[in-house]
């Protein structure tokens, strides 16, 4: 049997690349797998050798203790890989096959899922809808930040690229296409994004980063990114946006400066629950702080696109309510102005093929917005701690040393 290696969370602020199983069609009981889920047998799964695994910011959340993540679950969702090995009832994908995996794990078959819903499969988590590997409370789906990966359902999960020469070349635009350039995309349809709209994307982390890259995709015709760290706003003027710096004070009036009126057509919140305050408050969380005042300058009729995180428990949160997931919000502003809100995780699916025709065609440069960085797999625990400090960098872990410095 081939060894593995992955990266596994340990404690608040630390994880470390481990020795764990080499992928087998079963599923075994492991840190936080779902009693349920134990021995569940996925003679439909594909097993990768992985080329590239993304960090992201939904794994801080857990890194940073904001969750109920147990000690040495195996981390990683965003996963692009070459098939080594097909269970018997995988009858399309082929071994050698290049592939990107979307980071939500869906089944194929459960109404939600042929409603194109795969971010709610009812099949793949026994705790409630909605998976994705390597994460708390979603199943016990071992994570891909590692050398090998299993994908279940992969003749429907798994999304194989035309040319693999072609695709190695755009390794680390491709590499987006597991989650941030569709979930930065899928906020930025969302929130109605057209041809001439104007749009404020809170948040200049990758997620964001990729909803503004989105956005200019989709025709809008000014992009306002808003952080309160500099290296990231500077990120995203590199690719001519506009950006607002919320320690400066609420959005609202540095969007007037630049549109000549203090609202937008469309709202992007890609921060989510660890939210900062803004102006004399940025120093402190203040969870609710992004969708009050996205409400707040959306233009009456508008729509706000969500796909930054909000949990249903969060032992640091700020106050009881927090823990709890419940925020204090303005929802009487945004039921006056008939706003709508699309929250959840995106469905990567529905988007990740037109993505990949656009990248393989030059028609975006998203690994440059998002600032995509190659390191090895045991360079993981440090890239971690760098993304923790805010660097404006996405890090794509190459775990086999596939890439021999090629993209980039
Ligand atoms: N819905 C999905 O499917 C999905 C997929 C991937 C990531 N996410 C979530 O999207 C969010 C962003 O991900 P990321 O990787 O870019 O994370 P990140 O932590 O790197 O970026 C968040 C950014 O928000 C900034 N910020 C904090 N408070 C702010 C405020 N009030 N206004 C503006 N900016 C503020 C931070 O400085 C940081 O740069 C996370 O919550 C992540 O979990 C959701
Ligand atoms: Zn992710
Ligand atoms: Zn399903």
């Amino acid at each position: 049997m081939s060894s593995n290696r992955g990266v596994a969370y340990i404690e608040p602020g630390v994880v470390e690349v481990q020795e764990i199983d080499y992928p087998t069609f079963e599923l075994r009981d492991g840190p936080g797998v779902h009693p349920d889920n134990v021995g569940r047998k996925l003679p439909h799964a594909a097993i990768l050798k992985v080329v590239t695994t993304n960090i992201c910011g939904s794994d801080q959340h857990m890194v940073r203790g904001r969750t109920t993540a147990p000690p040495n679950l195996v981390l990683g969702h965003e996963i692009t890989g070459e098939v080594v090995e097909t269970g018997p009832d995988v009858e399309f994908i082929k071994v050698g096959d290049l592939v990107s995996v979307p980071f939500n794990i869906s089944c194929g078959r459960c109404r939600n899922c042929k409603e194109r819903k795969t971010g709610i499969c009812l099949n793949v988590n026994p705790d409630r809808p909605g998976s994705a590997y390597g994460y708390v409370d979603m199943g016990g789906w071992v994570g891909g930040q590692a050398e090998y990966a299993l994908v279940p359902y992969a003749d429907w999960n798994l999304l194989r690229f035309p040319d693999k020469d072609q695709a190695m070349e755009k390794i680390l635009d491709l590499t987006m296409l597991s989650d941030i350039f569709p979930t930065g995309y899928h906020g930025a349809v969302t929130a109605g994004t057209r041809v001439g709209s104007t749009v404020y994307i809170a948040g200049a982390g990758p997620v964001g980063l990729a909803a503004a890259a989105s956005a200019q995709l989709l025709g809008a015709a000014v992009v306002i990114v808003g952080d309160l760290n500099a290296d990231r706003l500077a990120q995203a003027r590199s690719f001519g946006c506009e950006t607002v710096d919320v320690s400066q004070g609420d959005p609202r009036d540095q969007i007037e400066q630049i549109l000549g009126v203090p609202e937008v057509d469309c709202a992007v919140d890609a921060v989510g629950f660890e939210a900062r305050g803004h102006g004399a408050d940025a120093a402190r969380e203040a969870p609710a702080t992004v969708l009050n005042s996205l409400m707040d300058i959306t233009a009456a009729g508008g729509a706000l696109g969500i796909p930054g995180l909000y949990v249903t428990g969060d032992p640091g949160g700020v106050d009881e309510a927090a823990k709890v997931g419940s925020l204090s919000l303005n929802l009487g502003t945004g039921w006056a102005k008939s706003l709508s809100f699309t929250t959840g995780q995106c469905p990567v699916m529905k988007y990740n093929r037109d993505l990949m025709m656009a990248i393989l065609n030059d028609k975006v440069q998203i690994a440059q917005a998002v600032g995509a960085t190659p390191i090895s797999l045991d360079d993981a625990p440090q890239a971690y701690r760098d993304f923790d400090s805010g660097v404006a960098r996405k890090y794509v872990i190459d775990p086999n040393g596939m890439l021999n410095g090629a993209a980039g």
